[in-house]
Order: C-alpha cells, then sequence, then structure tokens
C-alpha cells in the first residue's frame, strides 16, 4: 500500500473528534497504510486521524529496545472504538513525542494505572489493564481521536522543546 503523508499540529483536521468504527471491511486497507507509515516515521504508535481519516483507530508497538531500557516492550496492537478507564488517581510525567509534532518533546503527566477496552481489526474484544510506558502511549494515541495533541495535555510549557537540544545524546521515537 502507501507510507502516507502525516498531518502536523496546525491542520484543523488534528482537531476533530474521530467517528466511532461500524463498517469494519475498510480497515484492512486502512491498517497497512497506517503500519507502513509508522514504521517508516519511526514511531511507537499512530492515530488514523493523523492520516486524515477521522476514524477511531490507533495502532501502537514498542520493541525492546537496549537503548530504551525504560520503554518495556508492547506487542503491535490494533484498537478501534477504544475505552479508557483510570484504575486510580496516580499520575506519571514523561516524555512524549508525536509524529504530527516532528524534532519536539514535551513532558506529559499521564496516569499511570489504566484499564483499556476496544477491539481489534476483525473485532474481537481486547481488554487489558497495564501500567506505565504501555499506559502512557495508549493514552497518547486515544487523545488523537479526541482532537487532543500532547501539549494541549502539559502543565508546565518550559518543559516542551526540541528533542536533539533536550536530549543531546539520545534519538527518540515519536508517538
Ligand atoms: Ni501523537
Amino acid at each position: 500500500m502507501a507510507i502516507r503523508t502525516v498531518l502536523r499540529m496546525g491542520d484543523a483536521r488534528l482537531l476533530q473528534r474521530a467517528v466511532p468504527v461500524s463498517d469494519f471491511a475498510s480497515l484492512p486497507d486502512l491498517l497497512v497504510d497506517m503500519r507502513d507509515t509508522m514504521k517508516a516515521q519511526g514511531g511507537v504508535g499512530l492515530a488514523a486521524p493523523q492520516i486524515g481519516v477521522n476514524l477511531r483507530v490507533v495502532i501502537f508497538e514498542v520493541e525492546a529496545n537496549p537503548r530504551y531500557p525504560d520503554a518495556e516492550y508492547v506487542p503491535e496492537t490494533v484498537l478501534v472504538n477504544p475505552y479508557i478507564t483510570p484504575l486510580d488517581d496516580k499520575h506519571d510525567e514523561g516524555w512524549e513525542g508525536c509524529l504530527s509534532l516532528p524534532g519536539l518533546r514535551g513532558l506529559v503527566s499521564r496516569w499511570t494505572h489504566i484499564r483499556y477496552q476496544g477491539c481489534d481489526e476483525y473485532g474481537a474484544l481486547i481488554d487489558r489493564t497495564v501500567s506505565g510506558f504501555h499506559a502512557r502511549v495508549v493514552q497518547h494515541e486515544c487523545d488523537h481521536l479526541e482532537g487532543v495533541l500532547y501539549p494541549m495535555q502539559m502543565q508546565d510549557m518550559s518543559r516542551f522543546g526540541f528533542s536533539d537540544l533536550l536530549f543531546p545524546n539520545n534519538d527518540t521515537q515519536d508517538e
């Protein structure tokens, strides 16, 4: 299929609320493009609205990588019509990036422990209880479905900047 252009912050389509998927027949082609685009850009996640498709579909995958010892493995997941429930009030701060804000990083507070539910591309139910980086990635991707980009969740804009200046010794991945 195709590597698609990722919309960048400033494009009004990123601020729309995405609509639930009812016709699963159209998903295979969309998912091929989403996977191709995410991998080509080196991302750990992608939401359909980021390639201009206003549907409630996200994908994510964090491969084990010795350069990111804090980024635990997250299996490749397709999540359709997701729903997140925080399991307690605990939050963690962590640095995030996004393919829609290339080159930038910001410190974002997210729920530490969540349950997420939805279904895969075949309609099979997904119901997982996760924490830490896995929980962060899911919250970041699902925010895209509400038209929310991570800077809109930031509490301290002094912790927002270009990743090559914030982390001169590391390359980092985008969500
Ligand atoms: Ni993103």
